[in-house]
């Protein structure tokens, strides 16, 4: 098969952890006999530089027309005083609305290996598996924003936005994939107080009458939060719209041991984005020692999302976990001296693709 992707590597660590992604990628392809075609292209603060745009035509038009996109990461402190519309995020945002990807998933499973990671005891964490289910396309990140009046007496507006459209399909996707796992659905919300949160909750209630198999509990996003951290293992598939989905899946990267180990698919549209959950981390740029896991884990869901290729993403998955089962450490994984760099990882993971047997 040819697999054709467009790679967007980003800010800060993000080309970093986007190289390691497309090496994994790369050896997956020649020992599974397919044909990886890979087309590079700016975005973010990286396009902001060089064309004055976070999200380029060009960079547009060669995502539109590959099978996949595998992001790294945009935004960072140079651009903080730039515009909004000029700011490394929005291109991001105009990325996943041109794509028209609504169905973000974020999967956070807790290894046994890093347990010892997690902020949370052991027998907390041990077995949480959740798949955080996001609305990509609408809510805050997408109403009408403006900011009036004078200095000294400014006043700024964020709208908070659903259509019924929008919130049925994202649970006809959710209800779909949790009749794939455990057959839990938590839709999140802030029904007591918000009409956002109203309507959500009647839709996804209405959704869920379609999917019988599937338990449906409501929960508000306050307690959702405490019972992440009190009870993680409780969840399964949570759904949530845009904002909530962003603030509760990095909680849940800190529950199971460290943001750089989760990975995304943003489904639904015309092609597949894949980018890890993680920002661009200035801090850690530039020195090999970023986590490049959840960008060779979104690797994975790339070809199994959009290409089908489920095997080749377990071989993925599988080398993951033995190279954290024998002891491999990246320095946000608790390595200390003994750390592995972002390009060890990179090679570690390659390494065991190639001769994991199938
Ligand atoms: C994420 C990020 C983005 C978001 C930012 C970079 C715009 O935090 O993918 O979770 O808020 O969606
Ligand atoms: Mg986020």
């Amino acid at each position: 098969m040819r697999i054709e992707i467009t790679t967007l590597p980003g800010d800060g660590i993000g080309p970093e952890v986007t190289a390691q992604a497309v090496r994994v990628l790369r050896v997956t392809a020649e020992r599974f006999g397919h044909q990886l075609e890979v087309t590079e292209k700016n975005i973010g603060g990286a396009a902001l530089l060089t064309s004055n745009d976070p999200l380029p035509q060009d960079t547009l038009r060669a995502s539109l027309s590959s099978g996949a996109v595998l992001l790294g990461a945009v935004g960072g402190p140079a651009f903080d005083a730039y515009p909004p519309h000029l700011r490394p995020e929005s291109g991001l945002l105009r990325l996943r609305k041109e794509l028209g990807v609504f169905a973000n998933l974020r999967p956070a499973l807790s290894l046994r290996q890093l347990e010892s990671l997690s902020p949370l005891r052991a027998e907390v964490v041990r077995g949480t598996d959740v798949l955080i289910v996001r609305e990509l396309l609408g809510g805050l990140y997408f109403g009408d924003r403006s900011i009036r009046g004078e200095p000294g007496g400014r006043t700024a507006i964020d709208t908070m936005m659903y259509q019924e459209g929008q919130i049925e399909r994202i649970a006809r996707m959710a209800f779909e994939l949790a009749s794939q796992r455990r057959q839990h659905v938590t839709s999140v919300d802030k029904a007591n107080v918000l009409d956002c949160s109203r309507l959500w909750r009647e839709v996804v209630t209405r959704v869920g009458k379609d999917f019988p198999q599937v338990a449906l509990s409501h929960m508000y996003v306050d307690a959702a939060a405490m019972a992440l951290v009190s009870h993680p293992t409780e969840f399964d598939t949570v759904l949530t719209e845009n904002m909530f989905g962003d603030i509760l899946s990095d909680q849940a990267g800190a529950v199971v041991g460290s943001l750089g180990l989760l990975p995304s698919a943003s489904l639904g549209g015309k092609v597949g984005l894949y980018e890890p959950i993680h920002g661009s981390a200035p801090n850690l740029a530039g020195q090999g020692i970023a986590n490049p896991l959840g960008a060779v884990l979104s690797g994975a869901m790339l070809l199994r999302h959009s290409f089908q290729l489920e095997a080749e993403a377990g071989a993925i998955e599988s080398a993951v976990q033995e190279v954290l089962a024998f002891g491999h450490r990246t320095r946000d994984l608790g390595g200390g001296e003994n750390s592995v760099s972002t390009e060890g990882m990179g090679d570690l993971v390659s390494e065991r693709v190639i001769t994991a047997r199938t």
